[in-house]
């Protein structure tokens, strides 16, 4: 079992381990009201029915189950929820913990944050990518019909448990999604040594704590915790031109390829990191390639949330391997990339 220490303003602690009894002994310390609401999604609810419920013994828990999927980021099931906790009369005191991944995190974390002005907040990442990436650090999200996550909050949980088991049942194409983050780490970060070659508590550890130290000194995205963005300026404007289509964490692998490029011409940075990363990338069987048009892509771009000014924030990787935010012209993007 490995933990670490989220050092924002409400700190918390982040456990890693294989056991479920480690989850029981932890939260049933954490969990102080009588009401606790399990939000989930079908599929995770489908293989791990009463994996949650059994071990809250002596609570009373109502269970939100949404359809699998990114379109359940959305207001009408956040709403749904909100009024599901209303009428089962939950307080302040009560808890909610979320139970599944990405999604279902955005999600159930945006539902505690806002209801009663914010309600405790427990996180149980059950795919890769969450247990990397989303479920530490606080940001919280619903869709709107003009984009994704664009409603949201800054709302930290109480506590994540992340067990390792849950990866079992976790589809390969899922698992890839998780790498695709994976690897933006080891741009970020290249003292933490990370090995892809295992997906065990070890590397979960490596990066959380990477992405831990950087939420502890910027917690609302004002200047390092950008660093996370690593390959997301290209990974998002992909993202939308699929349509939803390719998923997150393969958008990002995708957009780690422009990110080196830029690099490339900006700082001298040698060309043998793009193709050394890209033949990492196939080997685990993530497909980097990107056939949009380039004019689309910088359009995209163009109405993103990384647009500042009349440039765009890219991270990029110096010549000497660190990582630098960098802003580009829109009109300069292009130069960088042919
Ligand atoms: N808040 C943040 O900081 C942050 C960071 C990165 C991504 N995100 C968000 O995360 C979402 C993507 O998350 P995701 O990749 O976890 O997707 P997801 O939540 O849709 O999960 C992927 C699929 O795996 C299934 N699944 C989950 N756990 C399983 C398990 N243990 N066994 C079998 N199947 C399982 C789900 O039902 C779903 O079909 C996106 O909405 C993205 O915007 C948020
Ligand atoms: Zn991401």
């Amino acid at each position: 079992m490995k933990s670490l220490r989220v050092k924002t303003q409400s700190e918390y602690e982040v456990t890693i381990t294989d056991s479920l009894a480690a989850f029981t002994e932890k939260v049933s310390l954490l969990i102080k009201g009588d009401l606790v609401a399990v939000i989930t999604d079908s599929n995770v609810d489908g293989i791990y029915k009463n994996e949650i419920e059994n071990s809250l013994t002596g609570k009373k828990v109502i269970k939100f189950v949404v359809p699998a999927g990114e379109e359940s980021k959305n207001v009408e099931n956040y709403l749904k929820i909100l009024n599901g906790l209303a009428d089962n009369g939950f307080t302040r005191e009560d808890t909610v913990i979320t139970f599944g991944g990405g999604v279902v995190g955005d999600l159930g974390a945006f539902v505690a944050s806002t209801y009663m002005r914010g309600i405790k907040l427990i996180a149980v990442p059950t795919t890769l990518l969450s247990m990397v990436d989303s479920s530490v650090g606080g940001k919280t999200a619903i869709n709107l019909e003009k984009g994704k996550n664009l409603c949201g909050t800054f709302y930290q949980p109480s506590a994540v448990y992340i067990n390792t088991g849950f990866l079992k049942t976790l589809p390969k194409k899922e698992v890839l999604c998780g790498l695709g983050e994976i690897l933006k780490y080891r741009f970020i970060s290249k003292d933490a040594k990370i090995d892809i070659s295992k997906i065990d508590e070890d590397l979960i550890y490596k990066c959380l704590k990477i992405k831990a130290d950087i939420v502890s000194k910027d917690e609302k995205e004002s200047g390092k915790r950008k660093l996370l963005n690593f390959g997301h300026t290209f990974g998002h404007a992909i993202e939308k031109l699929s349509h939803f289509t390719i998923p997150h964490g393969i958008c990002v692998a995708k957009g780690i390829v422009y990110a080196l490029k830029i690099s490339e011409k900006y700082f001298g940075t040698s060309e043998k990191v793009r193709k050394d990363y890209i033949l990492t990338a196939e080997n685990l069987g993530i497909d980097v390639s990107c056939e949009y048009d380039l004019n689309e892509l910088i359009s995209l771009i163009s109405i993103d949330k990384k647009r500042s000014g009349k440039g765009a924030d890219f991270v990029l990787i110096d010549d000497k391997f660190r990582p630098e935010i960098v802003n580009i012209l829109l009109s300069e993007i292009k130069g960088y990339i042919l």
